[in-house]
């Protein structure tokens, strides 16, 4: 399976969990819980996009403008980490909290767009289809290998290195 289209399924699938967050009430348990799939599901998605894709889109594009988009695909990643780490560790899930997995869902929302459009025009002018079927084929190893990983509370797949960010407002 083409690279391209493995990465397309997985938006399309924390796409519908952020949709089906931003419905939910503050207050709403659900939300807790949601916040645990989104977060696993884009920790893992994340991880094997910056491995298997974007370091090899940095390397080889050729215009600076291109490099560009690719560091800025990188940086919302960083935003999104950021934005989930604040989501973490048994909060309640108040409108605080659905503030933050909303403005997680816009920002994932907008990247998922940038990077369907631009970052995969430049993916196919340097990555051949055989390629891009042979990364395909290892992203969906590295995914089970990531979720069979067992880790210290049981369910989520191996932490990102933690940043140490704290919700102060
Ligand atoms: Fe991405």
């Amino acid at each position: 399976m083409d690279i391209l289209d493995v990465i397309k399924k997985e938006h399309r699938e924390v796409a519908a969990m952020l949709d089906e967050a931003e419905k939910c009430e503050p207050g709403d348990k659900r939300l807790i819980e949601l916040a645990r799939q989104i977060e696993q599901a884009l920790t893992t998605h994340v991880k094997i996009e910056e491995r298997l894709f974007y370091a090899r889109l940095r390397d080889r594009a050729e215009q600076d403008e291109q490099r560009v988009d690719v560091y800025e695909a990188y940086t919302e990643h960083d935003v999104a980490n950021h934005l989930i780490e604040l989501l973490k560790s048994g909060r309640k899930p108040d409108e605080k909290f659905k503030a933050e997995l909303q403005v997680l869902g816009e920002s994932v929302k907008h990247h998922v767009k940038e990077e369907e459009s631009t970052v995969f025009s430049i993916a196919r002018e340097f990555i051949d289809q055989d390629e891009r079927d042979e990364l395909g084929e290892k992203w969906m190893k590295a995914r089970q290998r990531m979720e069979s990983q067992p880790t210290k509370n049981g369910s989520s797949p191996a932490p990102r290195k933690r940043a140490v960010v704290k919700s102060s407002r």
